[in-house]
C-alpha cells in the first residue's frame, strides 16, 4: 500500500476536490497517514477546500529556475531544485501538501509535470499514500504525472450527461494504457434538489469500472462551499459512510457495503 497513488477526475464541478478532501480526512481519521495531497489542477482549490494555507506552486519555481541558470552557483541545478520543490510542501495535521500552479503555456505544462513526476517518484514512498486532485475534463488523463494509479475516482453527477462523460473517460483511459488498478465511480450529489435519478443512472453499466458508489447530496457540503468554509472533520455527514467507502475501496480493503 505505501506511496500508492489514487487520483481524482471528472468533469468540470462535479465534485472531485470536495471528495477528494472527504476522502483524505476520512483515511487519516483511520490511520493511513501520513498522506501526501497533490493538487494538480492549474485551479488550485484543494488548500481552500481544506481550510490551510496555500503555499508556492511548482509553476512559481520555473521562474526561480531561469533566473539561477543566470547566476553561476556552487550547487548542482538538480540538486537546487529538489530543494525548493522540498520547501513547496505545506505539512498538516497527518498530510502534507504540494500544488501544482497554472503553467503559462503547453511548453511550461510539460516542464513543470515533469517535476511533479520527478518528485512523486522520489517521495512517494515516505508516504502511507499519495492522493492527486486533478483538473476537470479528460486532458489529464494523458498527462497523468504517474503511471501506476492504485486507483481513479471518477466522480460524475447523477445525470446522463455525468455518466456518458465517465464512460467516455473510461474509454480514454483504456485507449492510453495506463497502469490504473481500480476504477471507481463516484456518483455525487444523488438527491440533488429537482434532479430525480433514473435507474440507469442509479446502476449504470459503464465498462471498466470496477465498482460504483453513490454519494448524496450533502446540504453541510454545498452550504460550506457557499459560505466558504472548510471541509473539514465534521463536514458532509450524510456523505461519510459513502465517502468511507470510496476510501476502503481505493486501496482494495473493502467491498462496498450494501
Ligand atoms: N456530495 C455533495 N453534496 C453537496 N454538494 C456537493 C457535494 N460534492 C460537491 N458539492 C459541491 O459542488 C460544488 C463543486 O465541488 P468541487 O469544487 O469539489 O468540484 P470540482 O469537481 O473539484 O470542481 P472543478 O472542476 O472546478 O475543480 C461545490 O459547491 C461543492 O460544495
Ligand atoms: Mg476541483
Amino acid at each position: 500500500m505505501k506511496g500508492s497513488i489514487i487520483a481524482f477526475g471528472g468533469k468540470g464541478g462535479v465534485g472531485k476536490t470536495t471528495t477528494a478532501a472527504m476522502v483524505l480526512r476520512r483515511l487519516i481519521a483511520t490511520g493511513v497517514k501520513p498522506i501526501l495531497a497533490v493538487d494538480a489542477d492549474p485551479n488550485a482549490t484543494l488548500a481552500l477546500t481544506l481550510g490551510i494555507e496555500g503555499s508556492d506552486t511548482i509553476a512559481d519555481l520555473r521562474e526561480r529556475m531561469g533566473e539561477a541558470a543566470q547566476s553561476p552557483s556552487e550547487i548542482s541545478k538538480t540538486r537546487l531544485m529538489d530543494q525548493w520543490l522540498a520547501e513547496l510542501l505545506s505539512e498538516h495535521t497527518g498530510f502534507d501538501l504540494i500544488t501544482m500552479g497554472r503553467p503559462e503555456g503547453p511548453k511550461c505544462y510539460c516542464y513543470v509535470n515533469g517535476l511533479l513526476r520527478r518528485y512523486l517518484s522520489l517521495l512517494r514512498n515516505n508516504y502511507a499514500c499519495v492522493l492527486v486532485d486533478c483538473e476537470a475534463g479528460m486532458e489529464y488523463l494523458s498527462r497523468l504525472v504517474i503511471d501506476d494509479v492504485e486507483a481513479l475516482i471518477l466522480v460524475a453527477e447523477p445525470t446522463p450527461i455525468g455518466l456518458t462523460t465517465v464512460q467516455r473517460m473510461s474509454e480514454l483511459a483504456d485507449s492510453l494504457d495506463l497502469n490504473v488498478k481500480r476504477r471507481i465511480l463516484a456518483i455525487n450529489k444523488v438527491g440533488l434538489p429537482g434532479v430525480p435519478a433514473s435507474d440507469a443512472v442509479k446502476a449504470p453499466e459503464i465498462d471498466g469500472i470496477d465498482q460504483v458508489v453513490q454519494v448524496p447530496f450533502d446540504t453541510d457540503l454545498a452550504g460550506r462551499c457557499a459560505r466558504g468554509e472548510p471541509v473539514d472533520e465534521q463536514a458532509g455527514d450524510s456523505a461519510a459512510g459513502p465517502i468511507a467507502d470510496i476510501a476502503a475501496l481505493a486501496l482494495g480493503l473493502q467491498a462496498p457495503s450494501a
